[in-house]
């Protein structure tokens, strides 16, 4: 059995049947539920916020895994884990004290993620590595679904995944932005663990084969 994993990102669902996507990833084969929350601030653009998480929580039967694309994430870790999530990411350049932070989500019984913009480096986590449970590697500028993906990406995800080994963690990589059919394959070559998939998933004319092809090429 594989233990690699598929997160659609609800970013690219139909907000107007959200219900219906969320029972769709629920019936499919995806691992987890990817949630991307934007500020306007960290990130040039606002998704959507606690009520709609509440609403998604409710009907989810997977895996929370929540993306805050947002400016001093420690105000809302409390928040967060109240409303359901699983695990929670973010962003290492939105955090001056992420030591505190990852200690912050763990003691409110969540996996920690850290998610690296893709100007920022690897090596940056030499010191925080074994306490992370999840590094987000993005694979384009966060902000928007539908970008292309960053080819730099897989030579950042080999060298995360020796760092990961040379320190003996156990943290899983995740990739998120310009996922496809295309460039999983080679992704999960790379040591990737995690995909996530917004458009290509939901703007498929059939998302829950689509999830089934990528997780048949994952596997
Ligand atoms: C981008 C978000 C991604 C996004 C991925 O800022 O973090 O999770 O939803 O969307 P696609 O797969 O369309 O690039
Ligand atoms: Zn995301």
């Amino acid at each position: 059995m594989s233990t690699k994993l598929i997160a659609p990102s609800i970013l690219a669902a139909d907000f107007a049947n959200l219900q219906r996507d969320v029972e769709m990833i629920n019936a499919s084969e995806a691992d987890w539920f990817h949630i991307d929350i934007m500020d306007g601030v960290f990130v040039p653009n606002i998704s959507f916020g606690m009520p709609v998480l509440r609403d998604i929580v409710k009907h989810a039967i997977k895996t929370i895994d929540v993306h805050l694309m947002i400016v001093d994430p420690d105000r809302y870790i409390k928040t967060f884990s109240e409303l359901g999530a699983n695990i929670l990411t973010v962003h290492y350049e939105a955090c001056t004290h992420l030591h505190r932070t990852l200690q912050a989500i763990k003691a409110e019984g969540m996996q920690a993620g850290v998610a690296l913009n893709p100007h920022t480096s690897v090596s940056l986590l030499e010191d925080t590595i074994r306490d992370i449970d999840l590094v987000c590697v993005m694979s384009v500028n966060p902000g928007f679904g539908g970008q292309s993906f960053i080819e730099n990406t897989y030579d950042k995800v080999k060298k995360l995944k020796q760092l990961i080994s040379e320190k003996g963690a156990s943290t899983k990589i995740e990739i998120d932005g310009g996922v496809t059919n295309i460039n999983a394959k080679q992704l999960m070559g790379a040591g990737a663990d995690v995909l996530v998939a917004g458009s290509y998933v939901f703007k498929a004319s059939n998302p829950t084969e689509t999830i089934a092809d990528l997780k048949k090429i994952v596997s």
